[in-house]
């Protein structure tokens, strides 16, 4: 199956029918017998729910009396719904409900073998948390963390076992959210990380190992996904519809980068991007940008206040219609650069768009002179080559033309509008959709899909977690269409190495200096997945 075949980012979730099924397991013998979750809101609820559908007993804590109350009745009522449905039978239904019992004071949670935290987001409060659970609870309890920013090793350090505290990362929503990153602190004993990836899988879930590092391994390697995006939109590439339309159409994402940031909203998102950043000593990759904290600042913040980068009436995006291809009657002969990318593939596509190819060893003077470069921009292939900008437009060859659903073209300062329609009337003459962008080093999708290489890329390099653990958790929690590592090693490590070498030299910009892993991997052959013996 091509990367083109693959669901799409979010379209990871399954249909409604197979979602439900998959979320009842066959009560088993789960590894902790007695679990304790404190915190009962949106986190805390669906663990929960998991960790009975996994066979525990569950004590649910909150220091708010009325959340626990109200996160019981909302898993109550999904278990009623699905028995209503015929998909659980009432007597398991009935254990489930007898395994979640609300705690009225911390000091229920004693007898249990592992404790979840999921509450505020704050250092002080979980640590504070903590030190009371590991008073209370027997000497070789599990104390794990849902915390999606803070250090598992920080907050072990105020404490008398921090062997026995991990972190528990897992999406929203939990049950959908098939993923869950276990992670070791400096001090953490393995086999608690053992324990726990076996409750995961026990809960239905896929775990991943991660070391104790801002972002983990999802908000990590999300970074490049929206802040390349943003970097295209600020340098006047193109507008946020036609990069969400090209990444959309040129790679499967579900979703393209602004439709994501109105979904997840940008007070949430934007402080992400600013907390690995800084958090990384303002590591350039991961460097925000000022479109989002302007956002932020102007209550543009997306779906949830009706207007963000799409403005929504009744929850729909308001998209202005794409222009359509222009009329050109006279269509100029093309002359294609010697060293354009996929040349072949190229040539055969404009004999099949009915284009006069020129054939000698420069252009004609009314030719449409056609290059195709990775990771350089047009304006430098222009100059190399000694060719007449005004005529010069780029095609980004990067993704093969058979499966893209988009062909993007790309001009210079000086490209002629009269070349610009030419370019543009002849790519969409089957039809194919066609977004005719500004210049940019690597247009949008070698630019975008190089800097996800790259962060997934130096994410193994650092030994944060496996390439295998890389790709499930990105697939999972993320939804891409394929791991950074899979789509890398298929539009080939030496291609995406050239890009971001290319793009250095456009931009100078250290943001795009390649990883180690993908350098020496590229440089020699090897797939992006391998790792060293
Ligand atoms: N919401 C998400 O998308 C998401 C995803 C992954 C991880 N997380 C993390 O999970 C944790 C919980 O997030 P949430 O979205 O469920 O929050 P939430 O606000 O929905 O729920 C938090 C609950 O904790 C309770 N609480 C606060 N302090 C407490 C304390 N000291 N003792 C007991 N209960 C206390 C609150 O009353 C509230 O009911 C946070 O650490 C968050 O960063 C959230």
């Amino acid at each position: 199956m091509g990367w083109r075949d693959r669901p799409p980012i979010l379209a990871h979730r399954p249909p409604i029918r197979r979602r439900w099924r998959s979320a009842i397991i066959k009560v088993m013998n789960a590894i902790f017998s007695e679990v304790g979750i404190v915190g009962a809101g949106a986190m805390g609820r669906g663990i929960a729910q998991l960790a009975v559908q996994a066979g525990s007993t569950v004590w649910l804590f909150d220091t708010e009396p009325r959340a626990i109350a109200s996160a019981r009745d909302a898993v109550v009522a999904q278990w009623d719904k699905l028995v209503g449905k015929g998909r659980l039978d009432g007597a398991q239904a009935a254990d489930y409900k007898s395994r979640l019992r609300p705690a009225d004071a911390l000091a229920s949670l004693a007898a249990c073998g592992l404790v979840v935290e999921a509450i505020v987001e704050r250092q002080d409060a979980k640590a504070a948390l903590f030190s009371q659970l590991e008073v209370l609870l027997g000497p070789t309890a599990v104390l794990a963390s849902n915390t999606s920013s803070l250090s598992i090793t920080a907050l072990g350090a105020t404490l008398q076992r921090p062997q026995q505290l991990a972190g528990f990362h897992f999406f929203n929503p939990v049950p959908l959210m098939k993923v869950v990153e276990v992670i070791a602190g400096l001090k953490t004993d393995p086999g608690v990380c053992d324990a726990l990836a076996s409750f995961a899988r026990q809960m239905g879930h896929t775990p991943v190992r991660a070391q104790d590092t801002p972002g983990f391994i999802v908000n990590h390697a999300g970074r490049g996904y929206g802040t390349e995006a943003l970097r295209l939109v600020s340098e006047g590439v193109a507008d946020f519809a036609t990069v969400d339309r090209i990444l959309k159409d040129q790679v499967g994402f579900k979703l393209g980068p602004f439709e994501l940031m109105d979904l997840t909203a940008l007070d949430v998102s934007h402080p992400v991007m600013e907390s690995v950043y800084h958090q990384y000593y303002e590591e350039p990759r991961y460097r925000p940008s000022v479109i989002t904290a302007q956002r932020l600042a102007g209550g543009l913040l997306g779906r949830k206040t009706g207007e963000g980068f799409y403005r929504y009436e009744q929850g729909i995006a308001q998209v202005s219609p794409e222009p359509g291809a222009p009329v050109v009657d006279e269509m100029p002969p093309v002359w294609l650069s010697p060293r354009a990318a996929r040349r072949a593939e190229l040539l055969l596509l404009l004999k099949q768009l009915g284009a006069r190819i020129e054939t000698g060893p420069s252009p004609s003077p009314h030719a449409l002179t056609l290059v195709a470069p990775l990771g350089f921009d047009i304006t430098t292939v222009a100059a190399v080559e000694r060719l007449d900008p005004a005529r010069t437009i780029g095609i980004d060859m990067l993704v093969d033309d058979a499966t893209t659903k988009r062909r993007v073209l790309a001009t210079n300062p000086a490209t002629r509008a009269d070349m610009r329609q030419a370019a543009h009337a002849l790519f969409s003459r089957d039809g194919k959709p066609v977004s005719v962008i500004r210049d940019s080093g690597g247009f949008v999708t070698q630019r975008v899909v190089a800097a996800i290489v790259n962060i997934a890329s130096d994410i193994c390099q650092q030994g944060i977690c496996s390439p295998q653990d890389l790709e499930s958790a990105v697939t999972l929690g993320l939804g891409y269409p394929l791991g950074p590592l899979a789509m890398g090693n298929l539009l080939g490590p030496t291609n995406v190495l050239e890009v971001l070498f290319n793009m250095q030299t456009v931009y100078g910009d250290p943001r795009y200096r390649p990883s180690p892993w993908l350098r020496r991997r590229g440089a020699i052959g090897l797939s992006l997945l391998h790792q060293e013996d």
